[in-house]
C-alpha cells in the first residue's frame, strides 16, 4: 500500500469540505416562470438596504412579535413587521376564525374544486387578520409512510398523486387571496419521535431518551425521493408556491434545514424553485450551514431573545457575513427571494395590518392587550359543510341500515358523540392550565373533530354529533326519532345495554386521535372503543359505528361483528361536525367520500412500516425507508396483503357501474396547468416542462344503477409494462368526481402527463419513460376486484404509439 503524502491529504480534505456546496449550494433566484417584474422590484428594493436591514427580513423577532413568526420591519421601504401563521386547518391560535375540515378530510372528497374552495376561504381569513404567509398546505411531509406518525391527518392522504393534486389546488386557492402559501414540510418528515433535541424547557418535545445530540435521520434513496416524496412538491412549485418549509429531521445524516443537497440541490436547482425557504420553528441549529444550504428565512429567529432556544439568524447572520462565512450576495438572494413574493402578491398595497395576537390566552404583548378580535369568518362555514358532506365515508352499509329511517328510535353511545367536558378548545396546549386536566395533557376528550398542535385551529363553536343529530330531528319536526335514550359517558354499562336493547338503531361513536409531537402508540380505538361496540352490538342487531379516526386504525371488531350494520368515517370534520353527519345519516346528502389510505386487519399490521422509537448504539436515530417507493397500497399489493378497507373505498346510497375504458394519445403540446409558465424542457418551476405534457387521454363512463342521484369518484390506476421491475403493481394516476343522476350514465375523461409514466433514473439523474405496454384500469377504489374496466397503452420514446 502506498503512503499518501501529507500535501495530497490536505487537498483531498479541502475538496471534501467543499463537496456539500458543490453538491447543491443555494442558488440565486432568476425569476423564471413569469416573476421577472416582481423580481425587478425586489432587486431595486434590496439595493437600497444596508446589511442590518436585510438581515431584519431574514430572521424572526421571536415572541415580541404579534404573529407566530414575525420579521423585523424596514422603515426605509415602508415594510411593516411581516406575519407568518399556522396553519393548514385555519388561522391557529386566534379567535373569530373558522376551523375547517382537516387535510385528510378534504382529501376524502376527491374533489379538486373543494380543495381550492377551502384554501380560498381559509386564506381570506388569514388576509383579513393581516397575515402575509400561511404555513400550509401539508404537501406530503408527512405523506403517511407509517400510520403511527401523529401528523398524517394534516396532509391529504397516503398517495403522492392525490396529495399533489390537493397541494396544487391549495396553493392556487391560498395565493388567489394575495396570501403566500407554504408547501411543507420539505422533506421526508415521517415521524415526530426524536424530531427535536430534548429540551427541558419544552415538556412537549417528543424525545424519549432525552437525547441532546441527535434528531432522527430519514435515510432515503434517490429513486424513492424522486418517485414518491418529491412529487407532491413538484405540483406545489408548479402551482407557484411562494414559500417552502424545511424540516426538523435529518435527511441522510444532515439536518434537513442545513442540507445543501436537499434545499439548494433538489428544491432550488432541480425544481427551479423561485420562492423562499422558511425553516420550521427551531429547526435551524447553525446559522452558516443553514443559510449556505439555502434557508432564506429563519424562524422563530434570534433577532431578539424571544424565549426560544435556537438563537440563530439575526445577529449571528450579521456576524457570519462579517467573518466571511456567508457571502453578502447570499443575504441579497435571501431577501430578494422573499421580497419577490411580497411584491408579486401586492402585499405592499392595501394589505390589512396585523390585528390579532398569536396564542389563545396570549393576547398580551409587553403587558398590553393587543387583539382586535376581528371576526373574519364570513360564510366560510358553508365551505366547511360542503367539504364534510362530500368527505363523510360510508365503508359498508349492510341491509340498507342507512340512511336512517325518519321513524326509528335512535340511541347514541360514546363520548366521541359529545362535546369535550373541558370545553371545545379546552385541551389545546396553549390554553394554559386547562390542558393539564385533559387525559395525557395534550389529547382531546369528547368528539374528535381535529388533531392538536400546529395543524389545529381554535373553535369558534363546535357542533358535536349528538347536537347535530338532535337539531336535525328538531328542525324537521315530524320525525319520531327519540334521543332521550342515550348515555355519553360510555361508563354506565347497564344503562348502555338497556338503551341499546330498546332502540331500533344504536349509533356508537368511537375515535382514534393524534397530533403534533405525539406519534400514535397504538392503532387501536381510544378508550376501549372495541368494548363499547361489542357491548352495544350484543343488544342491538342494527348497530351503526361512527369512527372519527386520524388514519389507519384497527377496525376488525367492527367488520367481524354480525350486528354492526354500517361503518361511517367522518375523518376530522372541524367545527361543522354534527350537522353534516346528520345530513348524511338521514339521507339528505348521498355520501361520496373515499378513504384516502388503506386500513389493514390487525393481524396484518406488521406490513405497516413502524417508526423508530430507540436510538442506535452510536447515538444516531436512523429511520431507514427500506420499503422504498412501496407505501400504503403500493406496499400491500407487493406484499400480497388484502386490506380490510382499500385505498379510495367508500359506498353510496345508490350503486354505480363502470363502462368500457379506452386510451389514446393526447394532442401534442397540451400541458398540465401552471402558474409559473416556462417552456424549458431542462429547467422550469416544478420540473422540466416535458414532464408535464399530456401524453395520453383515457375515457370511461360511470352509470348510476341505483335509485338515487349521487356522486362517484372514478379512479384511474396505471400499471407499468411487465418488463419494468421494482415498480408498484399499480399507482393512482387520475381521479374525477362525477355527479350521476339515477338511471343515467356520465362520461369521465382523464389526462395523463408524461410524469405519470416516468421513473427516476439514478444513473442518468433524470426521469425516463420505459417503453412498452402499460395498463390503465378505472374503477371505484384500489381494490383490484373493482378495477375491471381497463385499456392498454403502448409507450415509445415517451409518447403513446399506436
Ligand atoms: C449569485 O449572484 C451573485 C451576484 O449577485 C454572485 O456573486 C454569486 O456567485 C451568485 N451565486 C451563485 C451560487 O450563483
Ligand atoms: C429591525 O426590526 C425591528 C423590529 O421590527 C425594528 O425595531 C428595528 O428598527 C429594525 N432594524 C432595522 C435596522 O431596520
Ligand atoms: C435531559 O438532559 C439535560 C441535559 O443533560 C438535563 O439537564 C435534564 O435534566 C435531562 N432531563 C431529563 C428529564 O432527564
Ligand atoms: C441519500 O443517500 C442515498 C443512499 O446513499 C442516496 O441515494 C440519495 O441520493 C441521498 N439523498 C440525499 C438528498 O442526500
Ligand atoms: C416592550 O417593553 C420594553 C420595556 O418597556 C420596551 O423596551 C420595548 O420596546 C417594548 N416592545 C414593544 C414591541 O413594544
Ligand atoms: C399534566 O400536567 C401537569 C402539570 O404539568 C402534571 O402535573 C400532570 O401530571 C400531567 N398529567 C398527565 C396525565 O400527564
Ligand atoms: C375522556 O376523559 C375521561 C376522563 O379522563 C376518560 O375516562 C375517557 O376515557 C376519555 N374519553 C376518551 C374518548 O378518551
Ligand atoms: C346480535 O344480536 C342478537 C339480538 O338481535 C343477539 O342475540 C346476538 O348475540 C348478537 N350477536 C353478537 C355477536 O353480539
Ligand atoms: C334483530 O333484532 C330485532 C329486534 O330485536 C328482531 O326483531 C330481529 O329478528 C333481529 N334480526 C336478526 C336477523 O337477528
Ligand atoms: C410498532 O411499534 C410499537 C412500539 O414498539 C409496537 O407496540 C407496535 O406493535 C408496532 N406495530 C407494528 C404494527 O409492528
Amino acid at each position: 500500500m502506498k503512503t499518501t503524502p501529507l500535501s495530497l491529504l490536505l487537498v483531498v480534505a479541502a475538496t471534501l469540505a467543499a463537496a456539500p456546496a458543490a453538491l447543491g449550494r443555494s442558488i440565486n433566484i432568476t425569476g423564471n416562470g413569469g416573476w421577472e417584474a416582481a423580481l425587478a422590484r425586489a432587486r431595486h428594493a434590496v439595493a437600497q438596504l444596508d446589511l442590518a436591514e436585510k438581515v431584519n427580513l431574514t430572521t424572526g423577532i421571536g415572541s415580541v412579535g404579534r404573529c407566530e413568526g414575525t420579521l423585523g420591519r424596514v422603515d426605509k421601504l415602508g415594510i411593516p413587521e411581516l406575519c407568518f401563521q399556522d396553519g393548514p386547518t385555519g388561522v391557529r391560535a386566534s379567535d373569530f376564525v373558522t376551523v375547517f375540515p382537516a387535510g385528510v378530510t378534504t382529501a376524502a372528497t376527491f374533489n379538486r374544486d373543494l380543495f381550492e374552495a377551502r384554501a380560498e376561504a381559509m386564506a381570506a381569513e388569514f388576509r383579513a387578520k393581516g397575515i402575509h404567509v400561511l404555513l400550509g398546505p401539508v404537501t406530503g411531509g408527512p405523506l403517511g409512510r407509517s400510520p403511527y406518525q401523529g401528523r398524517n391527518w394534516e396532509g391529504f392522504g397516503a398517495d403522492p398523486f392525490l396529495v399533489g393534486e390537493a397541494a396544487y389546488r391549495s396553493v392556487r386557492g391560498i395565493q388567489s387571496q394575495g396570501v403566500i402559501a407554504t408547501a411543507k414540510h420539505f422533506l421526508v418528515y415521517e415521524q415526530e419521535t426524536f424530531r427535536q433535541l430534548y429540551a427541558a424547557d419544552d415538556p412537549w418535545t417528543l424525545n424519549p431518551e432525552n437525547n441532546t445530540v441527535n434528531t432522527y435521520s430519514a435515510n432515503v434513496d434517490d429513486r424513492t425521493m424522486h418517485d414518491l416524496y418529491l412529487r407532491p412538491f413538484q405540483n406545489a412549485v408548479r402551482a407557484g408556491a411562494g414559500c417552502i418549509m424545511c424540516v426538523y429531521n435529518q435527511i441522510n445524516g444532515t439536518q434537513g434545514c442545513e442540507a445543501p443537497a436537499v434545499i439548494g440541490g433538489l428544491l432550488k436547482d432541480e425544481l427551479d424553485f423561485q420562492g423562499f425557504v422558511v425553516s420550521d420553528w427551531s429547526a435551524v441549529f447553525n446559522t452558516t450551514p443553514a443559510v449556505n444550504a439555502g434557508v432564506d428565512v429563519i424562524m422563530p429567529g434570534g433577532a431578539t431573545t424571544g424565549g426560544y432556544r435556537n438563537q440563530v439568524g439575526g445577529p449571528a447572520l450579521l456576524e457570519a457575513v462579517r467573518d466571511g462565512q456567508v457571502d453578502e450576495a447570499r443575504v441579497d438572494d435571501m431577501v430578494t427571494r422573499f421580497l419577490t413574493q411580497y411584491y408579486l402578491r401586492n402585499q405592499d398595497k392595501d394589505y390589512p395590518a396585523v390585528n390579532y395576537k398569536d396564542g389563545y390566552m396570549g393576547t398580551y404583548l409587553n403587558g398590553t392587550r393587543v387583539n382586535e378580535h376581528r371576526n373574519v369568518q364570513a360564510n366560510h362555514a358553508a365551505v366547511a359543510r360542503d367539504i364534510n358532506e362530500e368527505a363523510i365515508t360510508v365503508v359498508f352499509n349492510h341491509k340498507r341500515a342507512l340512511p336512517l329511517s325518519k321513524r326509528s328510535k335512535v340511541a347514541i353511545f360514546g363520548s366521541d358523540a359529545a362535546t369535550n367536558p373541558y370545553g371545545i378548545n379546552g385541551c389545546e396546549a396553549w390554553i394554559g392550565a386547562g390542558s393539564n386536566l385533559c387525559p395525557g395533557n395534550r389529547t382531546t376528550n369528547g368528539t374528535n373533530a381535529m388533531g392538536w398542535g400546529s395543524g389545529a385551529g381554535y373553535f369558534p363553536y363546535l357542533i358535536d354529533p349528538a347536537a347535530g343529530l338532535q337539531e336535525h330531528v328538531r328542525a324537521v319536526g315530524s320525525f319520531e326519532t327519540n334521543f332521550n335514550d342515550y348515555d355519553l359517558t360510555g361508563e354506565n354499562l347497564a344503562q348502555i345495554e338497556r338503551f341499546a336493547q330498546i332502540s331500533d338503531v344504536a349509533l356508537v361513536f368511537v375515535q382514534a386521535r393524534s397530533g403534533e409531537d405525539s406519534d400514535r402508540t397504538s392503532l387501536a380505538l381510544e378508550a376501549n372503543g372495541d368494548e363499547l361496540i361489542a357491548r352495544v352490538a350484543a343488544q342491538n342487531n342494527n348497530t351503526i359505528v361512527v369512527a372519527h379516526i386520524v388514519g389507519p386504525t384497527y377496525l376488525d371488531a367492527v367488520f367481524d361483528n354480525e350486528n354492526v350494520s354500517a361503518l361511517v368515517l367522518p375523518h376530522l370534520p372541524g367545527q361543522e361536525s354534527g350537522n353534516t353527519l346528520a345530513r348524511v345519516l338521514y339521507g339528505d346528502v348521498n355520501p361520496s367520500g373515499k378513504v384516502p389510505y388503506s386500513i389493514l386487519r390487525r393481524d396484518d399490521a406488521s406490513h405497516y412500516p413502524n417508526i423508530t422509537r430507540q436510538s442506535a448504539a452510536d447515538g444516531t436515530i436512523p429511520v431507514d425507508f427500506t420499503e422504498g417507493v412501496f407505501v400504503d397500497y403500493r406496499k400491500f399489493d407487493r406484499d400480497g396483503v388484502t386490506p380490510l378497507v382499500h385505498f379510495g373505498h367508500g359506498v353510496s346510497y345508490t350503486t354505480f357501474d363502470f363502462g368500457a375504458t379506452s386510451a389514446q394519445a393526447a394532442p401534442a403540446g397540451d400541458y398540465y396547468p401552471t402558474e409559473v409558465p416556462s417552456s424549458s424542457n431542462k429547467k422550469a418551476p416544478g420540473g422540466p416542462n416535458s414532464l408535464w405534457e399530456y401524453v395520453a387521454t383515457v375515457e370511461s363512463s360511470v352509470s348510476n344503477t341505483g335509485s338515487r342521484d349521487g356522486k362517484e369518484v372514478a379512479q384511474l390506476y396505471l400499471s407499468f409494462p411487465d418488463s419494468v421491475k421494482g415498480v408498484p403493481k399499480k399507482q393512482l394516476a387520475g381521479f374525477e368526481k362525477v355527479h350521476v343522476a339515477k338511471g343515467q350514465t356520465e362520461k369521465v375523461a382523464f389526462q395523463l402527463t408524461r410524469r405519470d409514466f416516468a421513473i427516476w433514473s439514478v444513473e442518468k439523474q433524470e426521469y425516463v419513460v420505459p417503453d412498452g405496454e402499460y395498463t390503465v384500469r378505472v374503477g371505484a377504489s384500489a381494490d383490484d376486484d373493482q378495477l375491471r374496466s381497463s385499456a392498454k397503452l403502448t409507450m415509445k420514446d415517451g409518447r403513446v404509439s399506436s
